[in-house]
Protein backbone atom coordinates (compact mmCIF):
# COMPACT_ATOMS: atom_id res chain seq x y z
CA UNK A 1 0.00 0.00 0.00
CA UNK A 2 1.19 3.50 -0.99
CA UNK A 3 -1.24 4.78 1.94
CA UNK A 4 -1.09 3.61 5.03
CA UNK A 5 -4.65 2.88 5.91
CA UNK A 6 -5.38 3.97 9.63
CA UNK A 7 -8.06 1.72 11.30
CA UNK A 8 -11.25 3.76 11.65
CA UNK A 9 -14.13 2.52 13.81
CA UNK A 10 -17.70 1.92 12.77
CA UNK A 11 -19.67 5.43 13.90
CA UNK A 12 -22.26 4.83 16.54
CA UNK A 13 -25.83 3.26 15.26
CA UNK A 14 -24.07 1.72 11.69
CA UNK A 15 -25.60 -0.92 11.69
CA UNK A 16 -27.21 -1.62 7.80
CA UNK A 17 -26.30 -0.46 4.51
CA UNK A 18 -29.02 2.02 4.80
CA UNK A 19 -27.20 3.27 8.05
CA UNK A 20 -24.58 3.85 6.08
CA UNK A 21 -25.91 5.84 3.66
CA UNK A 22 -27.21 7.95 5.85
CA UNK A 23 -23.87 8.59 7.60
CA UNK A 24 -22.25 9.32 4.41
CA UNK A 25 -24.68 11.51 3.64
CA UNK A 26 -24.29 14.05 6.93
CA UNK A 27 -19.73 13.87 6.23
CA UNK A 28 -20.38 14.95 2.48
CA UNK A 29 -20.34 18.38 0.83
CA UNK A 30 -23.62 18.54 -1.39
CA UNK A 31 -21.36 18.59 -4.69
CA UNK A 32 -19.38 15.61 -3.82
CA UNK A 33 -22.50 14.14 -2.71
CA UNK A 34 -24.56 14.91 -6.17
CA UNK A 35 -21.52 13.44 -8.15
CA UNK A 36 -21.09 10.11 -6.46
CA UNK A 37 -24.74 9.16 -5.18
CA UNK A 38 -26.66 11.22 -8.20
CA UNK A 39 -28.28 9.82 -11.32
CA UNK A 40 -29.24 10.84 -14.35
CA UNK A 41 -32.23 13.69 -15.20
CA UNK A 42 -35.24 12.75 -13.04
CA UNK A 43 -33.75 9.83 -11.38
CA UNK A 44 -36.12 7.45 -12.16
CA UNK A 45 -34.20 4.59 -13.63
CA UNK A 46 -31.98 5.01 -10.09
CA UNK A 47 -34.79 4.39 -7.86
CA UNK A 48 -36.26 1.73 -9.56
CA UNK A 49 -33.61 -0.56 -10.09
CA UNK A 50 -33.98 -0.74 -6.17
CA UNK A 51 -37.38 -0.71 -5.99
CA UNK A 52 -37.20 -3.43 -8.67
CA UNK A 53 -35.57 -6.01 -6.62
CA UNK A 54 -37.81 -5.44 -3.29
CA UNK A 55 -40.76 -5.93 -5.23
CA UNK A 56 -39.65 -9.18 -6.57
CA UNK A 57 -41.24 -12.09 -3.89
CA UNK A 58 -39.54 -14.74 -2.35
CA UNK A 59 -41.74 -18.45 -2.15
CA UNK A 60 -39.52 -19.93 0.66
CA UNK A 61 -39.75 -23.88 1.63
CA UNK A 62 -38.71 -25.42 4.97
CA UNK A 63 -37.56 -28.07 6.75
CA UNK A 64 -35.31 -28.29 4.01
CA UNK A 65 -31.77 -29.95 4.81
CA UNK A 66 -29.60 -26.62 4.55
CA UNK A 67 -26.55 -27.78 7.14
CA UNK A 68 -23.36 -27.66 5.17
CA UNK A 69 -24.72 -25.26 2.39
CA UNK A 70 -22.69 -22.38 1.15
CA UNK A 71 -22.65 -19.39 -1.12
CA UNK A 72 -19.97 -20.93 -3.16
CA UNK A 73 -20.25 -19.89 -7.22
CA UNK A 74 -18.38 -20.72 -10.67
CA UNK A 75 -17.00 -17.64 -12.26
CA UNK A 76 -15.24 -17.75 -15.30
CA UNK A 77 -12.96 -21.42 -14.27
CA UNK A 78 -12.85 -19.99 -10.38
CA UNK A 79 -14.56 -20.30 -7.56
CA UNK A 80 -15.75 -17.84 -5.43
CA UNK A 81 -16.64 -17.61 -1.84
CA UNK A 82 -19.66 -15.99 -2.70
CA UNK A 83 -21.36 -14.33 -5.75
CA UNK A 84 -20.63 -10.34 -4.52
CA UNK A 85 -18.11 -7.84 -6.39
CA UNK A 86 -17.73 -4.14 -6.12
CA UNK A 87 -18.68 -2.37 -9.69
CA UNK A 88 -16.09 -0.12 -11.30
CA UNK A 89 -16.29 3.50 -9.94
CA UNK A 90 -14.48 6.44 -10.64
CA UNK A 91 -13.26 8.66 -8.55
CA UNK A 92 -13.22 7.35 -4.63
CA UNK A 93 -10.97 9.82 -3.29
CA UNK A 94 -14.17 11.76 -3.06
CA UNK A 95 -15.40 9.71 -1.08
CA UNK A 96 -12.73 9.13 1.32
CA UNK A 97 -8.89 10.20 1.30
CA UNK A 98 -8.01 6.32 1.65
CA UNK A 99 -9.91 5.93 -1.99
CA UNK A 100 -9.90 2.52 -4.33
CA UNK A 101 -7.07 1.28 -1.60
CA UNK A 102 -9.41 1.14 1.49
CA UNK A 103 -12.21 -0.22 -1.26
CA UNK A 104 -9.54 -2.48 -2.51
CA UNK A 105 -8.23 -3.95 0.86
CA UNK A 106 -11.35 -4.58 1.94
CA UNK A 107 -12.77 -6.31 -0.95
CA UNK A 108 -9.66 -8.73 -0.46
CA UNK A 109 -10.09 -9.13 3.20
CA UNK A 110 -13.88 -9.96 2.60
CA UNK A 111 -13.19 -12.24 -0.48
CA UNK A 112 -15.03 -9.70 -3.06
CA UNK A 113 -14.40 -9.23 -6.21
CA UNK A 114 -12.78 -6.11 -7.24
CA UNK A 115 -13.73 -3.99 -10.81
CA UNK A 116 -11.42 -1.01 -10.74
CA UNK A 117 -12.74 1.91 -12.95
CA UNK A 118 -10.60 3.32 -16.24
CA UNK A 119 -11.21 6.65 -14.14
CA UNK A 120 -9.76 5.56 -10.59
CA UNK A 121 -8.20 8.02 -8.39
CA UNK A 122 -5.08 5.39 -7.85
CA UNK A 123 -3.04 4.00 -9.91
CA UNK A 124 -3.71 0.30 -11.03
CA UNK A 125 -0.46 -1.12 -10.35
CA UNK A 126 -0.58 -0.22 -6.91
CA UNK A 127 -4.01 -1.42 -6.40
CA UNK A 128 -2.99 -4.90 -8.09
CA UNK A 129 -0.09 -5.01 -6.08
CA UNK A 130 -1.84 -5.14 -2.88
CA UNK A 131 -4.96 -7.06 -4.00
CA UNK A 132 -3.47 -9.50 -5.74
CA UNK A 133 -1.39 -10.76 -2.82
CA UNK A 134 -4.12 -11.46 -0.66
CA UNK A 135 -5.28 -14.54 0.29
CA UNK A 136 -8.95 -15.65 -0.11
CA UNK A 137 -9.25 -12.97 -2.71
CA UNK A 138 -11.65 -12.59 -5.52
CA UNK A 139 -11.21 -11.80 -8.91
CA UNK A 140 -9.24 -8.47 -9.93
CA UNK A 141 -10.45 -6.95 -13.37
CA UNK A 142 -10.01 -3.57 -14.63
CA UNK A 143 -13.21 -1.84 -16.36
CA UNK A 144 -12.21 -0.26 -19.13
CA UNK A 145 -13.47 2.83 -21.78
CA UNK A 146 -12.18 2.77 -24.76
CA UNK A 147 -10.86 5.96 -25.51
CA UNK A 148 -10.90 7.95 -29.00
CA UNK A 149 -6.99 7.33 -28.83
CA UNK A 150 -7.07 3.54 -29.91
CA UNK A 151 -2.91 2.92 -29.39
CA UNK A 152 -3.29 4.87 -25.56
CA UNK A 153 -6.53 2.51 -25.24
CA UNK A 154 -3.95 -0.99 -26.01
CA UNK A 155 -1.00 0.37 -24.02
CA UNK A 156 -3.37 0.53 -21.12
CA UNK A 157 -4.57 -2.66 -21.47
CA UNK A 158 -1.21 -3.87 -21.09
CA UNK A 159 -0.55 -2.02 -18.50
CA UNK A 160 -3.77 -3.32 -17.01
CA UNK A 161 -2.66 -7.31 -18.18
CA UNK A 162 1.20 -6.83 -17.02
CA UNK A 163 -0.27 -5.53 -13.31
CA UNK A 164 -1.93 -8.98 -12.85
CA UNK A 165 -5.48 -8.09 -13.92
CA UNK A 166 -7.62 -11.12 -14.66
CA UNK A 167 -10.41 -9.86 -16.81
CA UNK A 168 -11.59 -6.47 -19.09
CA UNK A 169 -15.21 -4.98 -18.34
CA UNK A 170 -15.44 -3.30 -21.17
CA UNK A 171 -18.30 -0.22 -20.28
CA UNK A 172 -20.77 0.01 -23.41
CA UNK A 173 -23.58 1.93 -22.26
CA UNK A 174 -21.76 5.76 -21.74
CA UNK A 175 -20.84 6.93 -25.04
CA UNK A 176 -21.91 10.34 -23.79
CA UNK A 177 -22.04 11.22 -20.26
CA UNK A 178 -26.19 11.24 -19.11
CA UNK A 179 -27.77 14.18 -18.37
CA UNK A 180 -26.66 14.76 -14.56
CA UNK A 181 -29.23 17.48 -13.19
CA UNK A 182 -28.54 17.02 -9.89
CA UNK A 183 -24.35 17.17 -10.58
CA UNK A 184 -24.71 20.30 -13.03
CA UNK A 185 -27.13 21.91 -10.42
CA UNK A 186 -24.62 21.18 -7.56
CA UNK A 187 -22.02 22.98 -9.05
CA UNK A 188 -19.52 20.21 -8.95
CA UNK A 189 -16.22 20.16 -9.85
CA UNK A 190 -13.13 17.47 -9.36
CA UNK A 191 -11.14 18.83 -6.73
CA UNK A 192 -7.58 20.00 -7.72
CA UNK A 193 -4.92 17.38 -7.85
CA UNK A 194 -7.70 14.62 -8.14
CA UNK A 195 -8.43 12.94 -11.77
CA UNK A 196 -8.32 9.68 -13.46
CA UNK A 197 -4.56 8.94 -12.75
CA UNK A 198 -4.80 5.94 -15.06
CA UNK A 199 -5.31 8.14 -18.11
CA UNK A 200 -2.48 10.81 -17.02
CA UNK A 201 -0.96 11.58 -20.76
CA UNK A 202 -4.38 10.41 -22.80
CA UNK A 203 -4.52 12.97 -25.91
CA UNK A 204 -7.84 14.47 -26.52
CA UNK A 205 -8.75 14.58 -30.45
CA UNK A 206 -9.08 18.36 -31.09
CA UNK A 207 -12.63 19.63 -31.24
CA UNK A 208 -14.09 19.56 -35.08
CA UNK A 209 -15.04 22.84 -36.70
CA UNK A 210 -18.91 22.03 -37.10
CA UNK A 211 -20.90 23.00 -39.73
CA UNK A 212 -23.83 25.06 -39.43
CA UNK A 213 -26.64 23.03 -38.00
CA UNK A 214 -24.22 19.88 -36.92
CA UNK A 215 -24.28 18.72 -33.82
CA UNK A 216 -20.92 18.58 -31.34
CA UNK A 217 -22.73 15.35 -30.31
CA UNK A 218 -23.28 13.36 -33.61
CA UNK A 219 -20.83 15.10 -35.67
CA UNK A 220 -17.94 15.05 -33.29
CA UNK A 221 -18.02 13.48 -29.86
CA UNK A 222 -19.72 10.20 -31.10
CA UNK A 223 -17.51 10.05 -34.17
CA UNK A 224 -15.54 8.95 -31.78
CA UNK A 225 -17.38 6.38 -30.15
CA UNK A 226 -17.01 2.61 -30.00
CA UNK A 227 -19.10 -0.10 -32.34
CA UNK A 228 -19.12 -3.92 -32.20
CA UNK A 229 -15.88 -3.53 -34.43
CA UNK A 230 -13.93 -2.82 -31.64
CA UNK A 231 -14.95 -5.58 -29.54
CA UNK A 232 -13.18 -7.81 -31.73
CA UNK A 233 -10.25 -5.09 -32.16
CA UNK A 234 -10.13 -5.09 -28.08
CA UNK A 235 -10.12 -9.10 -28.23
CA UNK A 236 -7.21 -8.50 -30.81
CA UNK A 237 -4.81 -6.62 -28.52
CA UNK A 238 -5.54 -8.67 -25.36
CA UNK A 239 -5.22 -12.06 -23.55
CA UNK A 240 -7.87 -11.41 -21.01
CA UNK A 241 -11.22 -12.31 -21.24
CA UNK A 242 -13.27 -9.67 -22.41
CA UNK A 243 -17.19 -9.15 -20.37
CA UNK A 244 -19.21 -6.01 -22.10
CA UNK A 245 -21.09 -4.30 -19.05
CA UNK A 246 -24.55 -2.36 -19.91
CA UNK A 247 -26.18 -4.43 -22.10
CA UNK A 248 -29.85 -4.72 -21.48
CA UNK A 249 -31.31 -5.73 -24.59
CA UNK A 250 -31.59 -9.35 -25.70
CA UNK A 251 -30.32 -8.88 -29.18
CA UNK A 252 -27.24 -6.72 -27.86
CA UNK A 253 -27.16 -10.14 -25.72
CA UNK A 254 -26.98 -12.38 -28.40
CA UNK A 255 -24.64 -10.31 -30.25
CA UNK A 256 -22.29 -10.22 -27.68
CA UNK A 257 -21.95 -13.62 -27.33
CA UNK A 258 -21.48 -13.72 -31.10
CA UNK A 259 -18.56 -11.27 -30.80
CA UNK A 260 -16.98 -13.50 -28.73
CA UNK A 261 -17.58 -11.76 -25.10
CA UNK A 262 -16.65 -14.03 -22.19
CA UNK A 263 -19.39 -12.40 -19.95
CA UNK A 264 -22.50 -10.00 -19.82
CA UNK A 265 -22.92 -7.84 -17.25
CA UNK A 266 -26.49 -6.74 -17.32
CA UNK A 267 -26.72 -3.01 -16.05
CA UNK A 268 -28.05 0.49 -16.49
CA UNK A 269 -25.23 1.76 -14.99
CA UNK A 270 -27.00 2.46 -11.74
CA UNK A 271 -29.03 4.57 -13.44
CA UNK A 272 -26.23 7.56 -14.11
CA UNK A 273 -27.04 7.12 -18.36
CA UNK A 274 -30.23 6.99 -20.20
CA UNK A 275 -33.17 7.70 -17.05
CA UNK A 276 -36.18 5.67 -17.37
CA UNK A 277 -34.15 2.65 -19.09
CA UNK A 278 -35.55 -0.70 -18.27
CA UNK A 279 -34.40 -1.88 -14.67
CA UNK A 280 -32.20 -5.05 -14.25
CA UNK A 281 -34.20 -6.74 -12.31
CA UNK A 282 -36.53 -6.92 -15.47
CA UNK A 283 -33.70 -7.08 -18.34
CA UNK A 284 -32.04 -10.05 -16.54
CA UNK A 285 -34.57 -13.02 -17.18
CA UNK A 286 -35.18 -11.76 -20.54
CA UNK A 287 -30.95 -11.63 -21.27
CA UNK A 288 -30.55 -15.03 -19.41
CA UNK A 289 -33.19 -16.78 -21.90
CA UNK A 290 -31.73 -15.05 -24.95
CA UNK A 291 -28.28 -16.50 -23.78
CA UNK A 292 -29.28 -19.70 -22.43
CA UNK A 293 -26.30 -20.14 -20.40
CA UNK A 294 -23.70 -19.68 -23.34
CA UNK A 295 -21.67 -17.25 -21.28
CA UNK A 296 -21.92 -15.58 -17.58
CA UNK A 297 -24.32 -12.93 -16.87
CA UNK A 298 -23.21 -10.50 -14.13
CA UNK A 299 -25.89 -7.70 -12.93
CA UNK A 300 -26.13 -4.67 -11.07
CA UNK A 301 -28.47 -1.40 -10.15
CA UNK A 302 -30.04 -1.30 -6.87
CA UNK A 303 -28.60 -4.41 -5.18
CA UNK A 304 -29.23 -3.70 -1.11
CA UNK A 305 -29.95 -6.68 0.63
CA UNK A 306 -28.86 -10.31 0.64
CA UNK A 307 -32.43 -11.48 -0.56
CA UNK A 308 -31.43 -8.73 -3.42
CA UNK A 309 -28.32 -11.38 -4.22
CA UNK A 310 -30.64 -14.47 -3.97
CA UNK A 311 -33.33 -12.68 -6.37
CA UNK A 312 -30.66 -11.64 -8.87
CA UNK A 313 -29.05 -15.16 -8.75
CA UNK A 314 -32.38 -17.00 -9.21
CA UNK A 315 -33.23 -15.05 -12.30
CA UNK A 316 -30.19 -16.47 -14.04
CA UNK A 317 -27.53 -14.09 -12.78
CA UNK A 318 -24.14 -15.98 -12.05
CA UNK A 319 -22.75 -13.00 -9.41
CA UNK A 320 -23.94 -9.55 -8.80
CA UNK A 321 -22.20 -5.98 -8.67
CA UNK A 322 -22.95 -3.31 -5.62
CA UNK A 323 -21.96 0.26 -6.82
CA UNK A 324 -23.19 2.92 -4.35
CA UNK A 325 -23.50 0.96 -1.22
CA UNK A 326 -19.82 0.34 -1.43
CA UNK A 327 -18.82 4.33 -1.31
CA UNK A 328 -21.54 4.62 1.44
CA UNK A 329 -19.41 2.42 3.58
CA UNK A 330 -15.66 4.52 2.37
CA UNK A 331 -17.26 7.75 3.56
CA UNK A 332 -18.62 6.06 6.63
CA UNK A 333 -15.67 4.58 7.76
CA UNK A 334 -13.03 4.15 4.92
CA UNK A 335 -11.83 0.24 4.64
CA UNK A 336 -13.92 -0.63 7.66
CA UNK A 337 -16.64 0.99 6.08
CA UNK A 338 -16.75 -1.10 3.29
CA UNK A 339 -15.57 -4.68 4.65
CA UNK A 340 -18.96 -3.84 6.73
CA UNK A 341 -21.08 -2.98 4.08
CA UNK A 342 -19.70 -6.69 2.41
CA UNK A 343 -19.79 -8.30 5.39
CA UNK A 344 -23.80 -7.37 5.64
CA UNK A 345 -24.42 -8.50 2.53
CA UNK A 346 -23.14 -11.57 2.56
CA UNK A 347 -24.70 -12.33 6.13
CA UNK A 348 -27.63 -11.48 4.81
CA UNK A 349 -27.63 -13.96 1.57
CA UNK A 350 -26.72 -17.04 3.76
CA UNK A 351 -29.60 -16.02 6.38
CA UNK A 352 -32.06 -15.44 2.96
CA UNK A 353 -30.69 -18.98 2.17
CA UNK A 354 -31.26 -20.91 4.98
CA UNK A 355 -34.87 -18.92 5.47
CA UNK A 356 -36.22 -19.84 2.22
CA UNK A 357 -34.18 -23.60 2.30
CA UNK A 358 -31.43 -22.91 -0.23
CA UNK A 359 -28.29 -25.08 0.40
CA UNK A 360 -26.58 -23.45 -2.60
CA UNK A 361 -26.91 -21.16 -5.06
CA UNK A 362 -27.80 -23.25 -7.83
CA UNK A 363 -31.77 -24.02 -6.07
CA UNK A 364 -32.39 -19.67 -6.02
CA UNK A 365 -34.51 -20.02 -8.97
CA UNK A 366 -36.80 -22.29 -6.94
CA UNK A 367 -37.58 -20.03 -4.31
CA UNK A 368 -38.94 -17.19 -6.45
CA UNK A 369 -42.79 -16.65 -6.31
CA UNK A 370 -44.01 -16.98 -9.93
CA UNK A 371 -44.66 -13.41 -10.85
CA UNK A 372 -41.05 -13.03 -10.55
CA UNK A 373 -40.16 -15.91 -13.00
C1 LIG B 1 -20.31 4.42 -11.44
N1 LIG B 1 -20.43 3.47 -12.45
C2 LIG B 1 -19.39 3.30 -13.34
N2 LIG B 1 -19.45 2.30 -14.27
C3 LIG B 1 -18.41 2.09 -15.12
O1 LIG B 1 -18.49 1.19 -15.94
N3 LIG B 1 -17.29 2.86 -15.03
C4 LIG B 1 -17.16 3.87 -14.13
O2 LIG B 1 -16.12 4.54 -14.07
C5 LIG B 1 -18.25 4.13 -13.27
N4 LIG B 1 -18.19 5.14 -12.38
C6 LIG B 1 -19.18 5.27 -11.43
C7 LIG B 1 -19.04 6.24 -10.43
C8 LIG B 1 -19.99 6.34 -9.44
C9 LIG B 1 -19.81 7.38 -8.37
C10 LIG B 1 -21.11 5.47 -9.43
C11 LIG B 1 -22.17 5.55 -8.34
C12 LIG B 1 -21.27 4.54 -10.42
C13 LIG B 1 -21.60 2.55 -12.48
C14 LIG B 1 -21.37 1.33 -11.59
O3 LIG B 1 -20.34 0.50 -12.09
C15 LIG B 1 -22.62 0.45 -11.47
O4 LIG B 1 -23.09 0.09 -12.75
C16 LIG B 1 -23.76 1.09 -10.67
O5 LIG B 1 -23.28 1.94 -9.67
C17 LIG B 1 -24.61 -0.02 -10.06
O6 LIG B 1 -25.71 0.49 -9.43
P1 LIG B 1 -25.82 0.73 -7.82
O7 LIG B 1 -25.34 -0.54 -7.13
O8 LIG B 1 -24.97 1.91 -7.53
O9 LIG B 1 -27.28 0.99 -7.64
C1 LIG C 1 -19.92 7.70 -13.99
C2 LIG C 1 -18.94 7.40 -15.09
C3 LIG C 1 -17.55 7.70 -14.73
O1 LIG C 1 -20.92 6.98 -13.89
O2 LIG C 1 -19.06 6.09 -15.55
O3 LIG C 1 -19.71 8.69 -13.27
Amino acid sequence: MTTPIAHEALPPGVTTLADHERHARSVLDDAHWAYLFGAAADEITASRNIEAWRALELLPRVLQPVAGGHTRVELLGRTLAHPILIAPMACQGLAHPHAEHATALAAAALGAGLVLSTQASVSLEDIAAAYLPQSGRGPLWFQLYLQPDRAFTAELVQRAEAAGFEALVLTVDAPVQGARDSERRSGFRLPAGMGAVNLAGLRHPPPRALAEGQSALFDDLLTHAPGWDDVAWLRSVTRLPVLLKGVLHPDDARQAVASGASGLIVSNHGGRTLDTAVTTAASLPRIAQAVSGDLPLLVDGGIRRGTDVLKAIGLGANAVLVGRPVLHGLATAGATGVAHVLRLLRDELEIAMALTGCRTLAQAASVLAPAGR
